[in-house]
Parts: C-alpha cells; sequence; structure tokens
C-alpha cells in the first residue's frame, strides 16, 4: 500500500511543486513505483514532467467533480519514470463546484482508494493557500511534507500550517502527521537562511530533514526543459540533494517498518499470553496511530502558543530578533 504524501505550504514559491517532481522523480529512479497528483491549477507539476497541461484527455479536475474513473486519468508516461494524474487551470472552478458536495473533503481520498495499493509512493503537489483543494490532499494523505525557504517570516507560516494539520487530525483524519520540514532554496552565503535553519532544529528537532536543498540554478531550469533536474543535469547539487533526500525518506520509512514490525510481534506475543484472560485487550493497544496522533500534538504543541501577534511564539521569536539583528547590523 502507497504511502500517501502531501505537499504542502501555503507560502507561494517555497518549492513545493520542484519538490513534488524531483523527489518523485529520485524515488523512481530508485526503484520505488511512484504516482505523483498536481493538484494546483497552475499545472506547474504536470508541464515539469513532460506533460502538455493544455491538451490533456482528463486531468484532476474529472476525477474530484465528475467521479470519473481515476485509472482513466494516469499518465504513465513522463520524463521522470513516474506516473502522474495531471492538473491545468479548469482546476480553479473545479474548487468552487467542490463546495455543492455534501462530504467534500474526501473526494480524493475516496478516489485514491482504486489505485493506492499499485504504488510505493503517491505525492501531491498542493496549490499555494489552504483551499479545499489542499484539504482534500490532507485529507487523502498520510503525512504532509512542508518546503520552508529559510527566511523572514517562515516560521509564522509554519505555525498556521501545523495548526491546520493538527485540526484536520482532530476532526477528520487521526492519523495525518508531519512528514518532516524541508529547508530549501538554501543559501549558505547568506546568515539568515542559516539562523531560521538553526531556529527550525531547534524547535522541530528530527522533522527538520537533514537534508538541505541548496539554491540550484539548475533545478529553476529543468522545468522548462519539462524534465526533472535528475534528467537535465544529473550531476548538479540540486539533483544530488534531491536523490540524498529520497535516501533518507526510503531509510526513515525502513526504520518505521522494522519497529511497526516489533511492535505487532511483541503485542502477538502478549496476545497468546493473555490470551484466556483478556481476548478483548489488544485492539485497544494499537501503538501506530496513537504514537502518530501524538507525534502531531508534539509538533503542533510548540509553535500553538502563537495565536495573536502580542504572544509570539518561543520558536519565531529568536528569528525575528536574530533577523532584526542581523538585518540592523548588515
Ligand atoms: N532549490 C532551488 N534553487 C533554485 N531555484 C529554485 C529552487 N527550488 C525552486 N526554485 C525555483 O523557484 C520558483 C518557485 O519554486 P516552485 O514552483 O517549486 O515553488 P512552489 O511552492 O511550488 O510555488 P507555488 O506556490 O506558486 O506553487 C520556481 O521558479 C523554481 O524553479
Ligand atoms: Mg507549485
Amino acid at each position: 500500500m502507497a504511502k500517501v504524501i502531501a505537499i504542502a505550504n501555503q507560502k507561494g514559491g517555497v518549492g513545493k511543486t520542484t519538490t513534488c517532481v524531483n523527489l518523485a522523480a529520485s524515488l523512481a529512479a530508485m526503484q520505488k513505483r511512484v504516482l505523483l497528483i498536481d493538484s494546483d491549477p497552475q499545472g506547474n507539476a504536470t508541464m515539469a514532467s513532460g506533460v502538455n497541461k493544455f491538451n490533456l484527455p482528463h486531468s484532476i479536475t474529472q476525477v474530484l467533480i465528475d467521479g470519473i474513473d481515476i485509472r482513466e486519468c494516469v499518465i504513465a508516461q513522463t520524463s521522470g519514470g513516474y506516473h502522474i494524474i495531471p492538473a491545468n487551470e479548469d482546476l480553479t472552478a473545479a474548487e468552487v463546484k467542490l463546495l455543492d458536495f455534501l462530504v467534500r473533503e474526501f473526494r480524493l481520498k475516496n478516489a485514491l482508494t482504486a489505485i493506492v495499493a499499485n504504488y510505493d509512493y503517491v505525492l501531491i503537489d498542493c496549490p499555494p493557500s489552504l483551499n479545499l483543494l489542499t484539504v482534500n490532499a490532507m485529507c487523502a494523505a498520510d503525512s504532509i511534507l512542508v518546503p520552508l525557504q529559510c527566511e523572514y517570516f517562515a516560521l509564522e507560516g509554519l505555525t498556521l500550517l501545523i495548526d491546520t494539520v493538527d485540526q484536520l487530525a482532530r476532526a477528520v483524519n487521526p492519523n495525518l502527521k508531519i512528514e518532516g520540514i524541508l529547508r530549501t532554496m538554501y543559501d549558505n552565503r547568506n546568515r539568515l537562511s542559516a539562523d531560521v535553519s538553526q531556529d527550525l532544529e531547534q524547535s522541530f528537532g528530527d522533522l527538520v530533514y537533514k537534508t538541505i536543498i541548496p539554491r540550484n540554478v539548475r533545478l529553476a531550469e529543468a522545468p522548462s526543459y519539462a524534465k526533472p533536474a535528475l534528467y537535465y543535469d544529473k550531476n548538479s547539487t540540486g539533483t544530488k540533494a534531491y536523490l540524498a533526500l529520497a535516501a533518507e525518506i526510503l531509510e526513515k520509512d525502513l526504520l518505521e517498518a522494522k519497529r511497526q514490525e516489533a511492535v505487532a510481534k511483541a503485542r502477538a506475543a502478549k496476545t497468546v499470553r493473555k490470551a484466556p484472560a483478556q481476548p478483548a485487550a489488544a485492539p485497544h493497544a494499537v501503538p501506530a496511530p496513537q504514537a502518530q496522533v501524538k507525534a502531531v500534538a508534539k509538533v503542533a504543541a510548540a509553535p500553538r502558543a502563537q495565536t495573536t501577534p502580542q504572544a509570539a511564539a518561543p520558536a519565531a521569536r529568536p528569528t525575528t530578533a536574530r533577523a532584526k539583528t542581523t538585518r540592523t547590523s548588515a
């Protein structure tokens, strides 16, 4: 069964699409079966994958609104070695039409059930907004990958996003968690980047990927050749960074799978020992979802203190203070 990851940040231009396309290509190059779902009316991920958004037989719009079989919308031929469900500007109207449905948040999740078993990873490229398209992506997802540019105000936007994830986890998708926070377009000559990056590590610990995506012109050029960077310049620092990210994600997932296996074995052994006395106890001891909910709660706890501009979160303060210091001393 695929792991479904929504790539989201309501802030525009932080590297969501670049991450989606290049991570998809990197995972596919590592022999994983990957489906990319373009859920942004801009259709940038579609074009960057070598699919013409102006000439689509079907797109994600028909899946969400007309309810056509999702299998008919999958395009298997992309320049990145993965499958794609494309998007174009029709999706803008679709977002409004979604309001007509009684159960509007689960349109994508319900459609996905028909094909999710065919893949190892499903990556959803979200638009720069916390709208119904993003909510659909988050309801269909197991986790959220947040690309974040290390700059002034970045942590403030992150607080809002984590709040949304927290609300959705409590209301509709209890297993939803933050997959990881990815530092993008990192410029190591920039003092502010280093300060924000350090604040992120202090506030979010292991949730911050070790891999950092550098600012790299090859990553910016590749979409104009309708390719992921891996097939445009395989030796560029951008390509290598996304390959490293894919490897980091695979390693984390392998460790998690082993952990879950060990827990399941321990639980089975315990159930066997206790079977005559407590046959109904095991279902309450399911550890994975609880751990996931706890993880979301833990992530949400720290930054959620920042509910008003006056009550700035501890995470945001050092950045702001340091940013000001940096700017005045520069
Ligand atoms: N690491 C990078 N180095 C250099 N340029 C980058 C990098 N990542 C992204 N870019 C460029 O920055 C711009 C914004 O990136 P991208 O489109 O991936 O962001 P986005 O978050 O998807 O934007 P939107 O919110 O509009 O969907 C693009 O022109 C892209 O080519
Ligand atoms: Mg985008």
